[in-house]
């Protein structure tokens, strides 16, 4: 089976962590081997970039420049590599998390990102992007993604956000959705979460991926 690449997005509070492991569980135990990551992250330098993005304030610019910087590195270092060796890659959030949160919640110029995304997602002979090959959007209202997210921790930057920048955020993804609706599987995080479970499978299922 060769590679495959999976992104997850959700605004924060979504609930998709727990399910991307159970995703890993279920592919290994079928024989896959699994590469399991994060953005901004996944690599020494992409980990400082995140402590970075997730901690000191910036503009949207800046913001911008650091999360492509640290996918660079990730893709170079980690993605690239591993679908070469045939894993699947499941990321906790990809490029769509540049357009949600700095595009949509910042503000941030669209058309600018798409350079950004061209330069750093470039496959080198071809004219063609490096893309997810499926996307699990965890869809929830705002409102209860706040209310989940309460008093769980201690909020980063972006956790501390007011609801307001996050269906900002919530329409960035529904945007990027009606883009590209090939590529994602939305799911309603609003559901208990078996059934939130039961639907990512059933989107891996739908794919081939998963007996
Ligand atoms: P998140 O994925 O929610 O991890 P954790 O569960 O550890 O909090 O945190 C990453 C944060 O970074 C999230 O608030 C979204 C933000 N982010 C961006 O603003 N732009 C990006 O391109 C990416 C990948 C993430």
């Amino acid at each position: 089976m060769p590679g495959l690449f999976i992104s997850f997005e959700g605004i924060d509070g979504a609930g998709k962590s727990t399910h991307i492991e159970g995703l890993a569980q279920a592919l290994r135990a079928q024989g896959r081997h699994v590469t399991l990551t994060r953005e901004p992250g996944g690599t020494p330098l992409a980990e400082k970039l995140r402590a970075l993005v997730l901690n000191d304030p910036m503009d949207a610019m800046t913001e911008a420049l650091l999360v492509f910087a640290a996918r660079r590195d990730h893709l170079q270092q980690l993605i690239e590599p591993a679908l070469v060796r045939d894993n699947v890659v499941l990321c906790d959030r990809f490029t769509d998390a540049t357009y949600a949160y700095q595009g949509g919640g910042r503000g941030f110029d669209l058309a600018v990102l798409r350079v950004l995304e061209a330069w750093v997602q470039a496959l080198p002979g071809t004219t063609a992007l490096r893309q997810p090959d499926l996307t699990v959007w965890f869809d929830l209202d705002p409102v209860i993604a706040a209310q989940r997210l309460a008093g769980a921790r201690v909020p980063d930057k972006f956790e501390a956000q007011p609801v307001e920048f996050f269906r900002r955020v919530a329409q960035g993804y529904a945007e990027r959705l009606a883009h590209d609706p090939q590529r994602f599987a939305r799911i309603d995080a609003a559901q208990v979460r078996e059934k939130v479970w039961q639907d990512v499978l059933a989107a891996v299922r739908q794919r081939g991926w998963l007996a």
